[in-house]
């Protein structure tokens, strides 16, 4: 794998509540390499947007902390860098599309004023005092002090011209018009445009997408996937997306880290983790999604049980109070992630061209476990990639103690 382009290491963070401090996100590693796309999959609640929080050094204050753990953004660490870089890293290194435009987005304010701040505060890189937060919270205190949004006529136009770009770059019609009016004129489709026009505003390396269309129905959520793939591959961008959807992960992304309660479950590539998933909890995921061919009125697989609550953590595997596996050792002791590749496998991740392909479909079989382990290499004329890369070795982590058997 080339160098990465963002390597977070060990991150562990959490939050100081009533009840003492409670640790949320235990010893998360991951990196991202240039132009591909990273999915971040897990159950309500296991740390996905903590852990995206964590690397824009947005974790709610004074509440959150970074306990330990680096942040590399190429090669410089993010967890110990000054606030005025973080400021730059902010929109202009690193977007994020936040969960829920509803509430990201001002309500008090016009569209057009909201991305007017974005434009500023990453666009130019000229007013550098405050949050590059792309929603509202930030842009209301920044309003409510009486900061000017520009300060003559020409700034304004040319402000309103980029804006008006940047509407059309994310596919909204009439974008004048829209510039006046308010979120709440907005379908939710368009205000999910809005919120990736704010958070690409500072032309960003990373784009990070927060569940970007879990508010969303399916037609809409469909075309913001197709806008996001264009805008990727337009500009090259490295993407981490965080969903609970496997579906649109096997649609979107190339590699996947599954997560369970704050930790790491299983790391793989796309196709690699739906044929052969080690992990039982990605297992039972896999098995609970609806199929085709299942005859109607069969039941849908569920996995027994509920996570625990973080003040009740099993001490070993986290997952072991719901695990069909699960014995002493489980509970006992914490389950490391550890290779399961075979030897030799090699394996490549998604075809971005394969918007006509049943790509996503193929991973909904888990029966096809069996199959060989080595994936075909696809097509992998993707922005930034030569023609013919070469078929790289399979990297699939998987923490359980158990994992071998599950395979055998
Ligand atoms: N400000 C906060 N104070 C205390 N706990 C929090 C706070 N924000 C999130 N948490 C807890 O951290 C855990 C992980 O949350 P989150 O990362 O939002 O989950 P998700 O995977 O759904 O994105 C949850 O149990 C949540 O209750
Ligand atoms: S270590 Fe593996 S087998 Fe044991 S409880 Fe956890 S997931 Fe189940
Ligand atoms: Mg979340």
């Amino acid at each position: 794998m080339a160098e990465p382009i963002l390597r977070v290491d060990n991150l562990c963070c959490g939050f100081h509540t009533e009840d003492g401090y409670i640790r949320v996100v235990d010893g998360v590693s991951f990196e991202c390499e240039a132009g591909k796309t990273l999915g971040l999959v897990g159950e309500s609640g296991c740390g996905k947007t903590v852990s995206a929080l964590a690397v824009m050094g947005l974790l709610p204050q004074p509440a959150g902390v970074v306990e330990e753990g680096r942040i590399l953004f190429r090669g410089e660490d993010l967890a110990s860098t000054s606030h005025e870089t973080m400021r730059v890293v902010r929109g202009q290194k690193i977007g994020m599309i936040f969960q829920e435009p509803m509430t990201a987005l001002n309500p008090v304010h016009r569209v057009g004023k909201q991305l007017f701040e974005a434009l500023r505060l990453y666009g130019s890189g000229r007013d550098q005092d405050e949050p590059a937060v792309a929603g509202g919270a930030a842009l209301g205190r920044r309003n409510r002090r009486g900061r000017r949004l520009y300060e003559s006529r020409s700034e304004k136009d040319e402000l309103t011209a980029r804006a008006v770009e940047q509407l059309e770059q994310v596919g909204i019609p009439d974008p004048v018009r829209r510039l006046r009016e308010y979120p709440h004129q907005l379908s939710g489709g368009m205000r999910q445009r809005v919120m990736i026009a704010m958070a690409l505003a500072g032309q960003p390396d990373i784009l990070i997408a927060d569940e970007p269309t879990t508010a969303l129905d399916v037609t809409v959520q469909a075309q913001i996937l197709d806008l996001l793939r264009e805008l990727q591959q337009a500009r090259g961008m490295t993407m981490i997306f965080i969903t609970h959807d496997l579906g649109v992960v096997a649609e979107f992304c190339d590699e996947v880290l599954v997560m369970y309660a704050g930790r790491i479950a299983e790391r793989a590539p796309v196709g690699q983790l739906f044929k052969m998933p080690r992990h039982p909890y990605t297992r039972g995921l896999i098995e609970s999604l609806p199929r085709m061919d299942t005859p109607s009125r069969t039941p849908l697989n569920t996995i027994e049980g509920v996570v625990p609550k973080l003040t009740e953590m099993p001490a070993g595997c986290r997952f072991s109070n719901r695990c069909a596996y699960a014995d002493e050792r489980c509970g006992r002791e914490v389950p490391v992630l550890e290779s399961c590749a075979q030897p030799g496998a090699v394996g490549e991740p998604r075809d971005p061209k394969r918007s006509g392909e049943a790509q996503a479909a193929e991973p909904r079989d888990p029966k096809r476990s069996g199959e060989a382990e080595a994936a075909e290499p696809r097509d992998l004329k993707r922005s930034g990639e030569g023609e013919a890369a070469e078929p790289r070795a399979v990297r699939h982590e998987v923490a359980c103690h158990h994992w071998q058997r599950l395979a055998a």
